[in-house]
């Protein structure tokens, strides 16, 4: 019957022979053992102390005093190698956030169009439908109250297709940044839903386009989701900046929610909160979801600026 081994046994004993005899089949040996620990969940960090304990005791054992030279080259070859797995993971990872963001950019693009084609195109069939209802008026003079109300009407489903349109990609997120933007949201939601939105902002710079939009769209499906889950009154939005961090909450007073049943295998998943997550992936940001069944929910995004001072000057995108 095979024992088993612990993985500090194994990667000790795979190192010994490596550090004895060379060779491709001792560094295959390593890279397995990466994918191992990969598998184990192991960090980075771990592995390195393995590695490092692994190699005091065979210092310790002595036997290869004379070789130590040797022994050191051999190890740092052995632990590169076990690490390569990281390295294509995290290479792997970058790309994925890479694609991400470009995906992003194009979904904003047709975002944009969209709005565009809401507010222009069907404003022109709507004029076109109002000047269709006057030379009826002209034709009709008794039917003149009826028609009066049908335009009545229309001019609210203008002005409807404007706010959603305006909603969908507001200008004023590119003209004067994403607080106004998201001041404006909030006010528009809070027409369509009666949730009294708050919205304190202790920040006023500009930020990079990308972070801008992902911000937008991330309060955007914030206050969606507290209007249609949460049974909420209000929602507060709070932002300021703290050591180097943007740190964004949305918090609601509703129902809340249990996060583990939300995530739990075989339950349709909506896309609100991944999307959420991914976004802030592409903008090396994180999410924590503070919610529990009658607590109301709180999201807190946290977006580091360390390398960014937050004027207006620098470049949108
Ligand atoms: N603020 C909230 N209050 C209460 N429950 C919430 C809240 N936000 C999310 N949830 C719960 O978490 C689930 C997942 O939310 P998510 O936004 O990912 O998906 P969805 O809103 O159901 O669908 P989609 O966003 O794709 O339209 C929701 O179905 C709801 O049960
Ligand atoms: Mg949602």
């Amino acid at each position: 019957m095979k024992l088993e081994t612990s993985f500090e046994d194994d990667y000790r004993s795979a190192l010994s022979e490596y550090a004895e005899r060379s060779g491709e089949a001792g560094l295959g040996r390593a890279y397995e053992l990466g994918r191992k620990a990969m598998t184990e969940r192991k960090g980075l960090v771990e592995i390195v102390a393995i590695h490092h304990q692994a190699l005091q005791r065979i210092l310790r054992e002595g036997r290869k005093e004379k070789r130590n030279g040797g022994l050191l080259r051999a190890s740092a070859d052995f632990l590169t190698e076990s690490l390569s797995p990281y390295e294509m993971a995290h290479r792997g990872f970058q790309d994925a956030v890479k694609a991400l963001r470009q995906f992003n950019e194009i979904l904003e693009e047709e975002i944009k169009r969209i709005a565009y084609a809401v507010h222009d195109e069907a404003g022109q069939v709507l004029v076109a439908v109002h000047l269709a209802l006057a030379s009826l008026a002209a034709e009709l003079p008794d039917k003149q109250q009826q028609i009066r109300e049908l335009e009545g009407l229309l001019n609210k489903v203008e002005q409807q297709l404007r706010r959603y349109s305006h909603e969908l990609r507001p200008t004023v997120l590119d003209d004067l940044g994403w607080i106004p933007a998201i001041r404006f949201l909030a006010e528009s939601v809070s027409k369509r839903t009666h949730l009294l939105i708050q919205v304190k902002a202790a920040f006023a710079g500009r930020l990079p386009g990308a972070i801008e939009t992902a911000l937008y769209r991330i309060v955007q499906e914030a206050l969606t989701n507290a209007s249609k889950h949460a049974k909420a009154t209000r929602v507060l939005i709070q932002v300021r900046r703290e050591d180097g961090t943007l740190r964004c909450s949305i918090r609601d007073d509703g129902e809340g929610f249990d996060i583990r049943a939300t995530h739990a295998e075989g339950k349709r998943r909506g896309l609100g909160l991944i999307g959420i997550q991914e976004r802030l992936n592409a903008v090396g940001g994180t999410l924590s979801i503070n919610s529990a069944p009658g607590r109301g929910t709180k999201l807190l995004i946290r977006i580091p600026l360390e390398d960014f001072n937050g004027d207006s000057s620098r470049s949108r995108r």
